[in-house]
């Protein structure tokens, strides 16, 4: 049996012939582009050229990192504070991209005062009001909205239910129901979708967790919530393999219901990757090259998302950290915006017919 590294190791060495390969075949036709883009961290939007810049040569959509989070929007019951999103709107628009929405609903990044609520009608109000609020204001700009983010939770065994969370708690599971049918009253014309991590691998863990997405996906078709599209989150975790079958089979379940299917948050994990950089980069980008592979052999997405663009600002060291002290590299640009091995690799799928 091949050891971890081993197999490691063979996935970066094969990536140059396979990407060479592809290369030759790869046709390019602006018009049938998968639509490529980034989450968008508010600082070096404002404060650096060359973000700005890499953004506006290489995305056709962003997506605020964090500013539409419930703890950024209202850090009171009465007050939203828009400014985040809006400026990325605006330089969005000024480009000609298209701004995505993260998130109506999530477990996380809750603001304090939620805490004080205190009964199933408060909270349906809440989320009622936040869902009407939000989505209204960029009614019509903002085309795509990750309605409910990380529903479910991490696996008991073999089994997954939904995830522990404020909604959950006073709402019941019918609170996913009712998010999106609070979003589409909101904007009939929005796309909606419910967006989710860890269904890429091999293992029982992201078996299962592909099995409880798509147990709620076709319930939420049943009872007619107006649910139009499944985001694959794609936070690879780098040291384990892509399930090409589980993830294929799974994207192709999801169209076979109708459902577009997104890359919203791709990146690789590389926490326990090797040092040495240009072996660590292939094999971030080979990682990548299986999942998207096993996502384009069922479809083509509607989209593909990184989560940032640059390895300069990245979520990852907030979890992921790795032992050596060495920097993070999950994204398709290096700390000096220069295009690394999952560029490559992304720019191939986004051309591809
Ligand atoms: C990360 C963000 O990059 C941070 O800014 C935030 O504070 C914490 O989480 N799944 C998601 C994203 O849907 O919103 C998370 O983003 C990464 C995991």
């Amino acid at each position: 049996m091949l050891s971890r590294r081993q197999a490691l190791l063979g996935a970066g060495a094969g990536l140059i012939g396979t990407l060479a390969a592809h290369n030759a075949k790869a046709t390019v036709r602006a018009d049938r582009r998968v639509p490529y883009g980034a989450c968008v961290n508010i600082k070096p939007l404002q404060d650096e050229p060359e973000y700005r810049g890499a953004l506006e040569t290489y995305c056709q959509q962003v997506t605020p990192e964090y500013g539409l989070y419930w703890d950024y929007l209202r850090p009171t019951r009465d007050a939203f504070n828009f400014d985040y999103g809006d400026a990325v709107l605006a330089f969005a628009e000024a480009n000609e991209m298209l701004m995505r929405g993260h998130t109506l609903v999530w477990y996380a990044a809750m603001p304090e005062w939620t805490k004080q609520i205190s009964s199933a009608a408060e909270a349906e109000r809440e989320l009622a009001t936040h869902i009407q609020r939000v989505v209204s204001r960029y009614r019509g700009k903002i085309k795509t909205w990750h309605v409910v983010n990380e529903p479910i939770e991490e696996p008991k065994g073999k089994v997954a239910g939904l995830r522990p969370s404020l909604w959950l708690h006073y709402l019941g599971d019918r609170y996913i129901d009712t998010a999106f049918r609070l979003a589409h009253e909101a904007d009939p014309s929005a796309e909606l979708i419910i967006n989710d991590y860890d269904i890429e691998c091999v293992g029982e863990n992201f078996a299962a967790r592909r099995r409880a997405l798509a147990t709620l996906v076709r319930d939420l078709r049943d009872r007619g919530v107006p649910l139009h599209g499944v985001g694959l989150q794609g936070h690879i975790q780098g040291k384990y393999q892509i399930d090409v079958a589980g993830v294929s089979d799974f994207v192709a379940e999801m169209k076979s219901l109708g459902l577009s299917v997104h890359v919203t948050e791709l990146d690789v994990i590389d926490e326990d990757l090797p040092a040495p950089i240009p072996l660590r980069d292939a094999m971030v980008a080979a990682r990548a090259h299986d999942f998207l592979e096993a996502v384009f052999a069922a479809t083509r997405p509607a989209a593909l998302a990184t989560w940032g663009i640059t390895d300069r600002y990245t979520w990852m060291p907030m979890w992921f950290k790795r032992r050596d002290g060495l920097p993070n590299r999950p994204l398709p640009f290096d700390r000096d915006y220069q295009p690394k091995p999952l560029w490559t690799v992304i720019d191939y799928f986004c051309r591809k017919d």
